[in-house]
């Protein structure tokens, strides 16, 4: 008897026109990026006109290192260009509307990268520009260190479902994609904070829903040792967010029991890996023992920024228009 076998094609581009939230990224996306990056990082050159003659405007209402680089280096490395906007507000629609930003900057380039405080600029952002937005960070995600982080763990560890990654420390931007890309790739997600810094309740149930599909698992307590026992890594952000630093003084009180230390890292899987979005604030949210230990792979993270946003602008931005 003839056996009938059905071939699922993988989609060649990604779901969406934008990369807004962490949400809205299917798990055949997050393969091909992956897939993808992982082709960018070991033949760089294969790459370097895929981008020809396309331009970027980057617009960043708070301050980068490795975002403002990676994706400059990366669109100019693949034959395209990087307009960076210096902006005297502070705030994107001081000056004139979010709309009108975007309606004249798909007239020019042909991508927009923006970091701002409020997630709704980049949404307001997307909704009147026809050219690809990409979140380069907002108070409520940052989906390209997320990106970045989950193929790293790819690159150590081969099968992402069923590992275990904590997250200890605030329940911010950073916590909120780890949590909601983890439970789409099927791992398991502890997050360990203060009481009061939880993550945002909303993302909290998006992500558990989305483990109940996947099989795998989002947990939050304010233990930080019950978040870090077995963990295949362990991961900790900043106290104290871009625009936050008002509250530092109390947050540095808050958050001492929630410290990165060699001890913590003791009760996690002997071969566990320390992760960290950076900037690090050395002494506060990690000792310098542990960020410069043989299981950190901070500078391998900050690395994969560039092959993982390569990736991205070459799936949105090569066929787009302005
Ligand atoms: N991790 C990260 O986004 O770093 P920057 O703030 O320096 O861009
Ligand atoms: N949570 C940090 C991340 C910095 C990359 C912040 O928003 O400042």
């Amino acid at each position: 008897m003839a056996v009938m076998t059905t071939t699922i094609k993988r989609p060649e581009t990604l779901s969406v026109q934008d990369l807004l939230a962490d949400p809205d990224l299917t798990h055949d996306d997050l393969t091909l990026l992956f897939d993808l990056a992982e082709r960018v990082k070991a033949r760089p050159g294969k790459y370097a006109h895929a981008l020809r003659g396309k331009q970027l405007a980057m617009i960043f209402e708070k301050p980068s290192l490795r975002t403002r680089t990676t994706f400059e280096v990366g669109v100019t490395s693949m034959g395209g260009f990087a307009v960076y906007l210096e902006h005297a507000k502070p705030r994107l629609g001081e000056r004139e509307a979010v709309k009108d930003i975007a309606r004249n900057l798909e007239r020019w380039v042909h991508g927009i990268v923006a970091r701002t405080f409020a997630h709704e600029s980049v949404l307001e952002l997307a909704t009147n520009a026809s050219i690809p937005v990409i979140n380069a960070l907002t108070d409520l995600y940052h989906p390209c260190q997320a990106l970045a982080d989950y193929f790293t763990l790819r690159e150590k560890f081969g099968v992402l479902k069923g590992m275990k990654l904590a997250f200890v420390g605030d329940g911010n931007n950073v916590c909120h994609s780890l949590m909601i890309l983890g439970a789409k790739l099927g791992a398991s997600v502890r997050v360990a904070t203060p009481p009061g810094y939880e993550p945002k309740p909303e993302v909290l149930e998006a992500a558990r829903t989305i483990a109940g599909e996947t099989g795998g698992g989002v947990e939050t307590s304010h233990d930080p040792m019950l978040a870090v026992a077995g963990a295949h890594a362990v991961y900790t952000d900043v106290w104290t967010s871009m625009g936050q630093e008002y509250t530092a003084h109390l947050r540095n009180q808050v958050f001492a029991p929630y410290r990165v230390t060699k001890d913590l890292m003791a009760a996690a899987d002997s071969g566990a890996l320390f992760m960290h979005c950076l900037p690090a604030h050395r002494g506060q949210e990690v000792t310098d023992e542990v960020i410069d230990s043989p299981q950190s792979v901070v500078y391998d993270q900050a690395e994969n920024r560039l092959h993982a946003q390569k990736a991205l602008m070459i799936l949105l931005m090569q066929d787009a228009r302005a």
